[in-house]
């Protein structure tokens, strides 16, 4: 598989001397593949209902692909409603008759299990999210999964504390949660809604994203192997249409969603005549604000890893780069030359920066905005890294000269694409930061903390990082306003979505 510009994939800024190396000569890496085997993914998976897996009631099917090379991974089961029913009906009957009379320990025992075992097959379920999803396997083994395992920790240690909280003397679990998730982070999120809504003492239905359904498919079997209660967490398959039937079942207390505003904002609809609880976490527009005092070298990583991070299927991605004027032209120059040197291509080579577009659907929708880019006038720079011919590729893109009015700046293009703009004072960048219907996420580079902390105050975003960028931890709360949602995953804050209060 091609790859782009060598060097340096490690991270930071290419002095002058790693620059004339470059010219000399290319040192290539050679491959390091992780093997594709160790997945041992199974040629078709069924609905994990009440313990088990069995088949959908009327036996469709849909193939899952590696969007890397197109090729069919494994096919997985279509939930009808019938599906549906049968398992909020189980996730119902484990509420009532088990999971409710369960003490806190117990629960809590529960979740270590499942965290020791997410730990213990981290290496399977980091090939298979790589596979199903087209990020690199350094994101899936070092990010991922390692996540995953520590909030289904940090859970465990909240089951049986749940009267410390801060919600009451004893605060009540909510009953059935109904948990549609995308494909940009499949098991992590699926851990991000589980580990909280079952420390809670709720039972659950997931429904994983049709693109990447495999390692939600291979969490149901290690919640066998935990030998977690049949019923409690039952995980079907499908698209919007079985989304949409959990949604509307009339025995589900609470749905939690992630994914596009266009559909988080049809299930508030749908949900808003109902006794239902709602958390919606949607896209974003997240601006990453640099100071001309940022230390440039960590400030050129950290955007980097803002927007190139998982291909820029991010919801806090930091997808507009606001700088300020004196200091544009360098930041620009070191950005481009750093887009050059990332590595694109097989997800599974352990060297990979950015791997493959998630899917064909995902891939037009980056296209046609970035289309939009040129054609609004921004000025487009594109690694030329070569691409391999199958599967969904897209170079690492930035555009310099956007204004605000442009598509680019105000649509989530979910994609390894960013925009940049630039600002004169910390007003101008707070106004310009503000200037947007989302509110997920925002970064800010300086080495003044005052500064740091002024212009924080003044956005409006759920999450504010200071001279980093997508840190994620299982203690601390995550979620937006406006049009990124309401509700908070993650932390203590993170359990008030499961609970009565
Ligand atoms: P989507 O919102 O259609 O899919 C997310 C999940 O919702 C999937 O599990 C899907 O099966 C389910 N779903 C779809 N229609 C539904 C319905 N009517 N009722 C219930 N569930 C339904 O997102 P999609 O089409 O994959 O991506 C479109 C755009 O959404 C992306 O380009 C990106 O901008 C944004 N997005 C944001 C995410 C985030 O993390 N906030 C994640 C995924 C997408
Ligand atoms: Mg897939």
């Amino acid at each position: 598989m091609s790859m782009c510009a060598p060097m340096n994939s490690a991270g930071t800024d290419v002095s002058d001397r790693q620059l004339a190396n470059s010219q000399l000569g290319s040192l290539e890496y050679d491959p390091a593949p992780e093997s594709a085997a160790i997945a041992k993914l199974k040629p078709s998976y069924g609905l994990f209902i009440d313990g088990g897996f069995s088949d959908g009631e009327a036996h469709q099917q849909f193939a899952t692909v590696n969007p890397a090379n197109e090729e069919t991974l494994s096919m997985v089961a279509q939930a009808s409603s019938v599906d549906v029913d049968r398992a909020v009906s189980s996730a119902r009957h484990a509420y009532d008759k088990v999971w409710s009379k369960t003490t806190g320990a117990q629960r809590s025992k529960y979740l270590f299990r499942i965290a020791r075992l997410i730990q213990e097959r981290s290496r399977e379920l980091a090939v298979v999210e790589t596979l199903d999803n087209g990020k690199p396997i350094r994101e899936s083994r070092d990010v991922d999964i390692p996540l995953a395992a520590a909030h289904f920790f940090y859970y465990a240690g909240w089951a049986d504390k749940l009267e410390h909280a801060g919600f009451g003397v004893n605060p009540k679990p909510l009953g059935v949660a109904g948990q549609i998730i995308p494909w940009n982070f499949p098991l992590l999120m699926a851990a991000w809604k589980l580990a909280p809504a079952l420390a809670a003492g709720n039972t659950c239905v997931l429904k994983p994203a049709e693109t990447t359904p495999l390692s939600a498919l291979v969490l149901a079997e290690i919640l066998e192997q935990a030998e977690l209660p049949p019923g409690v967490v039952n995980i079907i398959t499908g698209d919007g249409v079985t989304g949409a039937a959990l949604v509307d079942h009339p025995d589900v207390d609470k749905i939690a969603f992630t994914g596009s505003t266009e559909v988080g904002r049809m299930i508030q609809q749908r949900t808003a005549a109902s006794h239902k609880h709602l958390t919606l976490e949607l896209g974003g527009k997240g601006a990453n604000i640099v100071f001309d005092d940022a230390p440039i070298d960590e400030m050129i990583e950290g955007i980097i890893d803002g927007i190139f991070f998982n291909q820029g299927h991010v919801c806090c991605a930091g997808s507009r780069l606001l700088v300020q004027e004196s200091v544009a032209d360098e930041v620009l120059r070191r950005l481009v030359r750093r887009v050059e040197q990332l590595r694109v291509g097989d997800p599974l080579d352990k060297n990979t920066d950015v791997g493959a577009i998630n899917s064909a659907a995902q891939l037009l929708r980056i296209r046609e905005l970035t289309d939009f880019g040129e054609s609004e006038g921004a000025t487009r720079y594109t690694s030329s890294c070569a691409l391999p011919q199958k599967g969904y590729w897209f170079a690492p893109t930035v555009f310099a000269d956007v204004a605000q009015s442009h598509r680019i700046a105000r649509e989530e293009i979910f994609g390894p694409v960013l925009s940049v703009l630039t600002f004169r004072t910390p007003e101008e960048a707070v106004a310009k930061a503000n200037n947007t219907n989302y509110g997920l996420a925002c970064g800010v580079w300086s080495e003044k903390g005052s500064r740091t902390l002024w212009v924080a105050e003044r956005l409006r975003a759920g999450v504010i990082w200071t001279n980093t960028y997508n840190r994620f931890d299982p203690t601390s709360p995550f979620g937006g306003m406006r049009e990124s949602g309401f509700g908070r995953e993650g932390g203590r804050h993170g359990l008030e979505a499961y609970l009565n209060v």
